[in-house]
């Protein structure tokens, strides 16, 4: 697009409701703003959160959709420093209460802690797919559960935007990793590093994965009214549990939980977006983008659509099983 345009695409929404909601506008192109940045973005990811967000209440002004993004950068706020245009840069976090101008657009204005560079060898897709998905497994398995070199974690649903990445961060961490997934995803899912991949249908999923891998240190659950008893008979002794997701969270069996010392951490990515006294985003994105630069980290893209069908992409992301992320491209 060119730099000049004073208007731009974006996918908006003004009130709650299914992606029908979603209207691609013509609206004015954002300016950065004080320590903000400017991006024209190349990619945007597709999360559930966009979708949960935009069912769950009327914005109080048209919302831009979208969390995630990767692009170049065309200007720099007053107090920008370390950001020159042409940037490739990444940034996640877009869909917190903090903005109306989400990556389903041109452009988006971002506040500069959000916003980290990208390497020259990860493309703008993966930069965009890794970035939300990839945080939370960062701060799920470093700053949550302490994960350790030699140490063990399990995930559910290995296949999913989060999952994928959890499987691929716990290998290159040098942790041994199983997890939950329909089998047809068992392939591809051990080519990521997974040890172990049971189908999250069947009879006994402890016994499925403990006869396997055996115990795990960490638990990653995203469905906790389903698996928080499980999670318990899958943690190891002093393990840990972190929940991202899932509207209960009570440990059905609190005194199997107090017998084997677990620690239950219950997280949201989101929080990095809006509180200082947690972990900043922007160095969590550089060791993502680096971890991809050096071939240690793989992000898998299931399908991509145009800013048009961003809808259909919503719709997706919530109904459909997908293999790694679905993007949006401008
Ligand atoms: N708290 C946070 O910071 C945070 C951050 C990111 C995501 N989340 C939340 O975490 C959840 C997952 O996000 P995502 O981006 O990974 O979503 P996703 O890409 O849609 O993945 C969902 C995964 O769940 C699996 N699944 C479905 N039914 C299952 C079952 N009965 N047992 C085990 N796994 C099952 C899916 O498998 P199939 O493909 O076979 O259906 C898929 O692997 C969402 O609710 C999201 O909002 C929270």
């Amino acid at each position: 697009m060119p730099s000049e345009l004073a208007t731009m695409d974006a996918v908006r929404y003004r009130t709650a409701g299914g992606p029908e909601v979603l209207e691609l506008e013509s609206i004015d192109r954002p300016t950065p703003g004080h320590h903000g940045v400017l991006v024209e973005v190349e990619a945007a990811a597709v999360n559930p959160v966009d979708a949960k967000v935009r069912m769950r209440r009327d914005p109080p002004r048209p919302t831009t959709t979208g969390s995630d993004l990767a692009g170049t950068v065309a200007a720099v706020g007053d107090g920008v420093t370390d950001f020159e245009v042409g940037d490739r840069v990444v940034a996640t976090g877009l869909h917190t209460a903090r903005f109306s101008g989400g990556s389903f657009a041109e452009c988006a204005s971002v506040p500069r802690d959000l916003v980290a560079r990208l390497p020259d060898g990860v493309s703008f897709e993966s930069g965009a797919a890794v970035a939300l998905v990839g945080v939370t497994a960062w701060r799920a398995f470093v700053d949550h559960a302490g994960l350790e070199p030699g140490g063990s974690a399990f995930v559910h649903g290995g296949n999913g935007g989060v999952g994928h990445v959890a499987i691929g961060l716990a290998t290159a961490m040098g942790a041994s990793v199983a997890c939950s997934a329909k089998p047809t995803y068992a392939d591809v899912l051990t080519d990521l590093g997974a040890e172990t991949v049971v189908d999250y249908d069947c009879d006994d999923l402890v016994a499925a994965v403990t006869d396997e891998f055996g115990h795990a240190d960490v638990v990653l659950d995203h469905m906790p009214e389903t698996y928080l008893g499980t999670d318990v008979e899958l943690a190891a002794f002093a393990g840990d549990i972190v929940v991202i997701a899932g509207p209960e969270g009570t440990v059905p069996d609190a005194s199997a939980a107090r017998s084997k010392e677990l620690d239950v951490h219950m997280m949201s990515m989101s929080n990095l977006a809006t509180h200082r006294e947690l972990p900043p985003m922007a160095p969590i994105l550089e060791k993502l983008g680096r971890l991809l630069a050096d071939g240690r980290l793989e992000v898998l893209i299931d399908r991509r659509y145009d800013l048009d069908q961003a809808a259909e992409a919503h719709r997706a992301v919530l109904e459909e099983s997908v293999l790694g992320k679905i993007i949006v491209v401008p």
